[in-house]
């Protein structure tokens, strides 16, 4: 019997059985000794990292899932990384976490001169560009979002300006660029699983479901129109994760009691920021390059599951 996993597991390539001389091309005659054999002569060159030599940019970037995204885009051998966000303290701070290979530029993301300035900032430190990843957003609680009836006027304006404004523009600037270079890129854009998967009692705000569900229909808009020149673009959508943006329901113990419910895989937990690197990694990767306009959850089983309280 070929133990698939474990032949996967010992060298990463591609295999054909015109690989397997004389007896071994009989796949059911094979023995994992055998194979082993087999797979030693077969000359495997190592994997390169996905991201080898990649210029990115992450709007949203000195803290939570954007930082620790940029962090896993440099181990995964990206080139160079742009880090974005408000405070300025968080923003040396993120640099003191990413080293050399990063820049971090201070400004808010609902102007439109931030991702422009963010890209020069990439192609000036790096000499590229070739993928933005928006993060920057949050919750519109405190600006006046929440329950339809409750909602004011200024709510309304603001969670979209931060959560939907905010990426149209730097998507625009992105695309501009690589049409302008004539390269190919790709974008991921941060949405939420309360774009489609809501959770009425403790988590009803629902201009901030409309900005995240307006996310997925204008990135798979987007991807349609610009896939003929290469540009490429998804949505990367979480549950809850215990960021800085996550804290009132990180610290509410009736929620954390719900979601260990509701995201049950790895024990019922609270999402991790690292928890998203490896789906942000791949996606703006090479090994994606077939993919675009698609809506990738990584959400403990959020969409999936009833949760329970
Ligand atoms: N945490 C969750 O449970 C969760 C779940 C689903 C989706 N999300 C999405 O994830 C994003 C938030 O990321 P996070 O949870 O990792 O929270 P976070 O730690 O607060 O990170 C947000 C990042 O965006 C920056 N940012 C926010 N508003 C900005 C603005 N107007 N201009 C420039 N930078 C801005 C922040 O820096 P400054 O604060 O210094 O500006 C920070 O770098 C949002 O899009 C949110 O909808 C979060």
């Amino acid at each position: 019997m070929v133990n698939l996993s474990s032949v996967h597991g010992q060298r990463a390539g591609r295999f054909r059985a015109e690989d397997f001389p004389g007896p071994f091309r009989n796949v059911s005659q094979l023995t994992q000794a055998g194979l082993n054999r087999e797979l030693a002569s077969v000359d495997v060159a190592p994997l390169p990292a996905p991201l080898t030599g990649k210029c990115l940019v992450v709007i949203g970037g000195t803290t939570g899932m954007g930082l620790s995204a940029a962090r896993a885009f440099l181990q995964a051998g990206a080139l160079g990384v742009v880090v974005t966000g408000r405070n300025p303290e968080s923003a040396v701070s993120a640099l003191q976490t990413l080293g050399a290979n990063a820049r971090a530029l201070t400004g808010d993301a609902t102007e439109c001169r931030h991702a422009i300035d963010a890209i020069a900032l990439a192609l000036e430190a790096f000499g590229g560009f070739d993928g933005l990843y928006h993060v920057a957003g949050g919750s519109g609680r405190k600006m006046g979002d929440g329950p339809l009836h409750e909602v004011t006027d200024d709510g309304i304006r603001a969670t979209l300006q931060l959560n939907l404004d905010s990426l149209i523009l730097s998507n625009r600037a992105a695309v501009q660029r690589f049409l302008e270079r004539k390269t190919p890129g790709a974008i991921l854009n941060m949405g939420s699983v309360l774009g489609w998967s809501p959770s009425p009692k403790h988590f009803s705000t629902h201009v901030y479901a409309a900005a995240k569900s307006g996310i997925l229909g204008f990135t798979r808009s987007v991807a349609s129109y610009y896939a003929a020149q290469g540009i490429r673009a998804n949505v990367l959508a979480p549950a809850l994760v215990e960021t800085p943006m996550a804290r009132r329901a990180a610290a509410n113990p009736d929620i954390l009691r719900f979601i260990h419910t509701k995201q049950p895989l790895d024990g019922g937990r609270i999402g991790r920021p690292e928890d998203c690197d490896g789906a942000a990694t791949f996606l703006l990767s090479d090994a994606a390059r077939f993919i675009t306009g698609q809506v990738l959850a990584v959400d403990g089983g959020w969409t999936v599951s009833d949760g329970q309280l």
